[in-house]
């Protein structure tokens, strides 16, 4: 499955448009669009005389378009002359005939020119782009083409807390569209640990740690497990528990890796609580 773009050249062979499958981004910074063109197109043989093209992101209404751009070359019609087709925008810093309707704008500078395989590889850096965002692209899956579907969303169960359990994960990390924790369960027939009272912000539910960005999070919670002086020990292969946590009308994603654990000494600073009454529990230990 891929989305197809319209590349527009002007060149040797004349303005000219090609549909292409094989177009991605590459680089953010500099902004790099990468596609793969094979030998014979005239397309190649423009941009390796100009050094320049167009992407044009092909929206879900231009399938008819794309199978114009696709099933024809340059040598055998000039494919932007065809009546009641293409309609053309001003390229807005490079002389290239640019398509209207298009999810995506973009012009480009050829920075590299690569065989690979049978196909050529042609990256452009992006001088200007412009994205319409009520268009939506085109998919085209087994030589056919749809529509976008529905959106899928990965499973994720919705627990109700109380504002202090809520504020205690979520407070300084507000802004996260998903917060990613890392926590041990440590269970004790219908009761598991949780941190008591008098000890650390994260009191009355399990220990637990906020991964940061790039760090090994069975060590991070190692680590917060000795601040924390708890001598709990970490077993392997961890579950994950993906929660939509809410609170009144807030919410937040909140994914848990979550290691059983077995605790090695007795402290004061956790206690025991009946998971019964306490949604959370329940919901990361089912
Ligand atoms: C949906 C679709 C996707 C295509 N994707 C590619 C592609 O990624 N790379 C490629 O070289 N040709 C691709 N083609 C074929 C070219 O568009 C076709 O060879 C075209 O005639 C080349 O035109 P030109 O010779 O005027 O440049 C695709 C064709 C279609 C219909």
């Amino acid at each position: 499955m891929t989305g197809v773009s319209l590349v527009t050249s002007y060149g040797p062979q004349g303005k000219n448009v090609m549909a292409a499958e094989w177009t991605m981004q590459i680089s953010y910074k500099p902004m790099l669009i990468a596609v793969f063109i094979h030998s014979g197109s005239n397309t190649l043989a423009n941009i390796k005389k100009t050094k320049k093209f167009g992407i044009n992101v092909a929206s879900e209404d231009q399938s008819t378009l794309v199978s114009i751009a696709g099933g024809y070359s340059r040598g055998e019609i000039d494919k932007l002359k065809i009546r009641g087709s293409f309609l053309m925008l001003k390229s807005k810093n490079m002389v290239l005939p640019m398509i209207a309707g298009c999810v995506v704008n973009a012009e480009c500078k050829l920075t590299t020119i690569k065989k690979i395989g049978d196909h050529n590889m042609v990256v452009g850096k992006v001088i200007s782009i412009t994205h319409d965002e009520t268009k939506k692209p085109l998919v085209y899956h087994r030589n056919r083409y749809f529509k976008i579907g529905k959106m899928i969303e990965p499973i994720r169960h919705k627990v109700t807390v109380d504002k202090k359990t809520f504020d205690q994960f979520c407070l300084s990390h507000q802004s996260k569209f998903i917060l990613k924790c890392v926590g041990v369960l440590v269970q004790s027939k219908n009761k598991m640990l949780v941190l008591d009272d008098k000890y650390g912000n994260s009191a009355g539910i399990i220990p637990f740690a906020h991964a940061r960005k790039s760090m090994d999070n069975k060590k991070e919670l190692e680590n917060h497990l000795i601040n924390e002086k708890l001598g709990i020990m970490l077993k392997e292969e961890p579950k994950i528990k993906r929660l939509i946590m809410q609170n009144k009308d807030r919410s937040q994603r909140i994914n848990f890796i979550l290691f059983d654990g077995i605790l090695e000494n007795k402290s004061e600073r956790y206690t025991w609580q009946s998971t019964k009454d306490n949604t959370l529990l329940q919901a990361l230990i089912k």
